[in-house]
């Protein structure tokens, strides 16, 4: 692969150059077998109705809009696919730009972006970061405040002046402060929402901001260096994915591809114990490692093992140190859903997103008080891994020294390890997991394996195949699916739970066998690769995609990315936004009237938002009702 090929993968698709991992997994025969076990699926996901009452052919809009209607809980209209550059959002609702790659957050930065140069140096810690991705809204006294993630960044667009070369520690300083999290108030002016300049509130942490580290791994051996040999204080948060928020009113930022970020001066140099599973090598994304002597392993070979982790904001305090709680355990970390048990106990759902990675529980020992002290609360507690079984039951397995072999401390650094040894259920990419707040149950987005070209190797020789027509329902999970969970008393601390699947994605109009879909997929909701996905407080689920937008060969008909909104109980799924070619869907929030909903539009190839010519930018729109009704 060329170089500029490797600067055009996404990040999944870079870990399975550096990092392959088997084509099947434990998840995926689950179900299989469970939908061999007759009667075992619930209507919902009964196979082919859609295909077969459908048929073959595309639908335009008028057909989508007539199907998704009847009789549903959805105040829109829903959507047909869209293969443009812009956003569309059903009749009656309209969208606006709230915030951009590049715009002020403060007075002192330009009002427009350079697009020669794609921001200065010196600007890019004071404007909106690149690849917006999860993010909660805070009301604190009356100020409408939120905290959002900038993923990661797209070299040749931030550095549009080298063709995406980084060649300088100038140029791995902006990159760093492009990305990480922004905290901003928002406020809705004549001209729509727009961001505050220089609200107190306003803050940029990147990858310099220094953070606390706390939990059962604050303090390690293997968490200290020389810049920090306590290893309890630790510079910036990476690749911070999908988010959280706490009962408490914190916000949760999720470190994801934290490894792609680490690399070596040393070509000889042998990696350490540990790096292999979490796909650190010698080479990483940005070159950080030729001018920020922090990411070069030959040198500071412990810093990996201060990323992967949840960390927690206090947005309401634009002073607060961040503190990355180890607690919630070392992995890819997409996003963080809270929940509470019956007797106040917090409970965090948490999904690995690699392929052959795990789904994870953390649930704390003490209690949540509102008002009362709540430091402790994501330190001390216990992570479990999931376990699906067959029959339609599951586990919650605890990581303790009895299942995992190793201590309560190197189950936090070394996560997955220790998921392996307790026996968990590998995944296929387990994205967002998002909580019911009207009923007690939990999603989690499984989105796919597309990524897999042809040519790649398989380490290790482990890439069977499948044998297509056997009870396998898909050879490959091409399109994504989301499994749910049902926790037993109604509790989600319970370590038992009943499960399901709420949809398998699928093309109706090019299959009739298990790659149709599920009985609730037809022609007016095609998707693929479910991704980002939030209850509202209606308890509709919404669901975005991060998938393949090629509409060619199995992917004829789905348009671009997209939201679709979902009813739990009846399965129904109709379409409400599009995005611009090339982007992703990720991340959502609403004001606290719940009258303008919050979405984000990362990664578009064409020149979103500003047209012909331009950058292409990141961008969180607002989508608001014309009627000024709720939208969530
Ligand atoms: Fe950052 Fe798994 O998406
Ligand atoms: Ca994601
Ligand atoms: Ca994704
Ligand atoms: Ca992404």
């Amino acid at each position: 692969m060329t170089k500029q090929d490797l600067d055009h993968l996404s990040w999944d698709e870079w870990d399975e150059v550096n990092d392959p991992r088997p084509a099947n997994f434990e998840f995926d025969k689950v179900v299989e077998e469970a939908i061999s076990r007759r009667g075992f699926l619930s209507g919902i996901v009964a196979f082919g109705s859609g295909a077969a009452v459908m048929g073959s052919g595309l639908l335009n809009s008028t057909a989508a809009h007539a199907m998704g209607h009847s009789g549903s809980r959805f105040a829109f209209d829903p959507i047909g696919i869209f293969t443009d550059n812009t956003v569309h959002v059903p009749e009656g609702y309209s969208w606006s730009n709230l915030a951009s790659w590049g715009d002020p957050l403060f007075s002192d930065a330009p009002v427009e972006l350079d697009q020669a140069i794609g921001g200065s140096v010196e600007s890019s810690d004071r404007i909106f970061g690149e690849n917006t991705d999860g993010m909660e809204l805070f009301n604190i006294n009356g100020h409408e405040v939120i905290a959002v993630n900038h993923e990661y960044v797209n070299k040749g667009t931030n550095l549009p002046a080298t063709g995406g070369d980084v060649n300088s520690a100038e140029d791995v300083r902006k990159l760093q402060n492009l990305q990480g999290v922004t905290v901003m108030e928002v406020a809705r002016g004549e001209a729509g929402w727009e961001v505050v300049v220089d609200s107190p509130f306003n803050r940029r942490i990147h990858h310099n901001t220094e953070m606390r580290i706390a939990g059962p791994a604050a303090g390690h051996p293997l968490l200290q260096t020389a810049a920090d040999p306590e290893g309890m204080t630790v510079l910036g948060t990476l690749n911070n994915c999908g988010a959280g928020r706490t009962p408490w009113g914190t916000y949760l930022t999720c470190e994801e591809n934290f490894n792609g970020y680490f690399g070596s001066t040393d070509e000889g140099f042998e990696l350490p114990e540990g790096y292999d599973r979490y796909g650190i090598g010698l080479e990483g994304r940005y070159n950080y490692e030729g001018f920020d002597p922090r990411f070069d392993v030959s040198q500071n070979p412990n810093e990996p093992h201060r990323f992967g982790y949840i960390v927690e904001i206090d947005p309401a305090d634009p002073t607060s140190t961040p503190v990355k709680r180890t607690a919630l355990g070392r992995f890819k970390h997409e996003n963080a859903a809270c929940a509470l048990a019956p007797d106040g106990r917090v409970v965090v759902y948490l999904g690995d997103d690699e392929r052959g990675e795990y789904l994870y529980r953390y649930v704390s020992n003490g209690v949540y008080q509102p008002g009362g002290d709540t430091d402790h609360l994501l330190d001390d507690g216990t992570l479990y891994v999931a376990r699906f079984d067959t029959d339609g039951t599951g586990e919650w397995v605890e990581l303790s020294e009895e299942n995992t072999g190793m201590n309560d401390v190197e189950t936090r650094i070394f996560t997955r390890m220790a998921a392996s040894a307790a026996g968990g259920t590998t995944m296929d990419r387990p994205e967002w997991v998002a909580v019911n707040p009207n009923s007690v149950e939990a999603y989690c987005a499984l989105t796919n394996n597309s990524r897999r070209a042809p040519g790649w190797t398989n380490r290790g020789g482990d890439l069977a195949e499948p044998v297509v027509g056997s009870p396998n329902p898909r050879a490959e999970n091409r399109y994504g699916q989301i499994v749910r969970w049902f926790p037993s008393n109604d509790d989600h601390a319970a370590d038992l739970f009943r499960w399901d699947l709420y949809v398998m994605a699928g093309n109706p109009g090019l299959h009739s066998d298990a790659y149709a879909g599920s009985g609730n997929i037809h022609m007016g909701n095609l998707f693929n690769s479910p991704d980002g996905m939030m209850f509202d407080s209606a308890g509709i689920l919404w669901i975005q995609t991060d998938g393949n937008d090629s509409n060619e060969e199995g992917y004829v008909g789905m348009g671009n990315n997209q939201m679709l909104a979902g009813d739990p109980e009846t399965g129904e799924i109709v379409r409400f936004l599009t995005a611009p070619n090339g982007a992703e869907v990720t991340g959502i929030t609403w004001s606290s009237d719940r009258r303008t909903m919050f979405v984000g539009i990362q990664h578009p190839d064409a020149p979103f938002p500003d047209g012909e010519g331009m950058l292409p930018r990141s961008t969180v729109v607002a989508v608001w009702r014309n009627d000024g009704g709720l939208v969530g």
